[in-house]
């Protein structure tokens, strides 16, 4: 088990880390001026005055930047700060008492590695990461971890609100798309839903690894609390945006699924993980995701004559695999999907 939470402070970079200069982050333009919208979802009561506001607000940002930030948004602070901190003691828990959980068998409900995963070869992210299926809790809930202690509590609260949230922004997108609310309530949206707790230790030098290299998110939209340390950047233009943490707050962006599914009005955007020198950063991203057999098409009422189909119907699983099999080209997924 290598896992870089378990490690003594590295003092220089191990080889393994390093990538080579083309995917570094010093060459790129970061984007300091430009900030993600932040939405204000007054308490999170969808049937408040003044959705129509929000809702506007909430297609703007889509539309622009695939990415945007909530606060306000009903989750209580104490869910939020319980489910870092508990997460943050599993990384800190000795290495035997981890190692039950190490596997590189992604059809486990849950699962501890250290990147990357998918290809060996490649250099290795300075991130070790939970896996796990977080929904419906009680199929999973046996394999969560018992230690740290209040592990299985914290994070079944956590998982209700943030997919109670997931499903008021998700009626909120459908209005904002003109369809009907619950659009996305059925099987687009309760497939299992998994969660990508991200762990990335202080790193000598930032310079020369990368926390994720750019990605897409592939399923619908994703949900991320990422405490108060930056290092998520979203691609915006010519270069990338910081997002600069807010207390409390998730940072929402779309997956390839919605992306499909609005035509292309709503794009999924790529994103990364930097690292940093002086402390060690959680991030918990919840991924909603469609049901395996689900049927995934742009919404017949966003296409016509002027606006055609981009994409063909498949199934949610065809997606899983074309995904999986297209390796280290995965960002070129969408074009197995696409009609000429
Ligand atoms: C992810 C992801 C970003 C972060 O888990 O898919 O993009 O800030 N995480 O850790
Ligand atoms: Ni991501």
């Amino acid at each position: 088990m290598e896992l870089l939470s378990n490690q003594p402070m590295y003092q220089t970079v191990p080889e393994k880390y390093i990538f080579p200069p083309e995917k570094r982050v010093v060459k790129d333009i970061i984007l300091h001026s430009v900030n993600l919208p932040v939405i204000d979802l007054r308490g999170g009561r969808v049937d408040a005055e003044g959705w129509d506001e929000i809702i506007g607000e909430i297609m703007k940002a889509g539309k622009e930047f695939g990415f945007f930030q909530v606060i306000n948004h009903g989750i209580p602070e104490k869910t939020i700060n319980d489910m870092l901190k508990v997460c943050d003691e599993f990384f800190k828990m000795p290495a035997e008492e981890k190692a039950q959980y190490y596997s590189d068998d992604l059809s486990k409900p849950f699962l501890l590695n250290s990147s990357t995963t998918y290809d060996k070869s490649e250099t290795r992210y300075w991130r070790d990461y939970l896996r796990l299926v977080c929904y419906p809790i009680e199929e999973v809930i046996d394999a969560w971890p018992e230690k740290p202690e209040n592990f299985r509590a914290v994070l079944s609260e956590y998982t209700l609100q943030v997919r109670e949230l997931s499903s008021k922004l998700l009626k909120l997108i459908a209005e904002g798309l003109g369809l009907d609310k619950n659009y996305f309530g059925g099987d687009l949206s309760k497939g299992k839903t998994q969660m990508n707790i991200n762990h990335y230790p202080p790193c000598p030098d930032p310079s020369l690894t990368m926390g994720l290299l750019p990605h897409c998110d592939r399923h619908l939209i994703t949900l991320l609390a990422q405490g108060t340390v930056s290092g998520l950047q979203a691609r915006y233009k010519e270069g990338w945006i910081n997002v600069e943490p807010i207390p409390n707050a998730f940072v929402i962006n779309f997956g390839h699924q919605l992306e499909i599914i609005t035509n292309g009005m709503l794009k999924s955007v790529e994103h990364r993980a930097v690292t940093n020198s002086a402390v060690a950063r959680t991030s918990i991203a919840t991924l909603i995701m469609p049901k395996t057999d689900c049927l995934i098409a742009p919404a017949k009422e966003l296409v016509n004559e002027n606006n055609p189909p981009k994409y063909k119907e498949f199934t949610f699983s065809d997606f899983l695999k074309a995904y999986d099999a297209a390796s280290a080209s995965r960002e070129d997924v969408l074009e197995f999907f696409k009609l000429n």
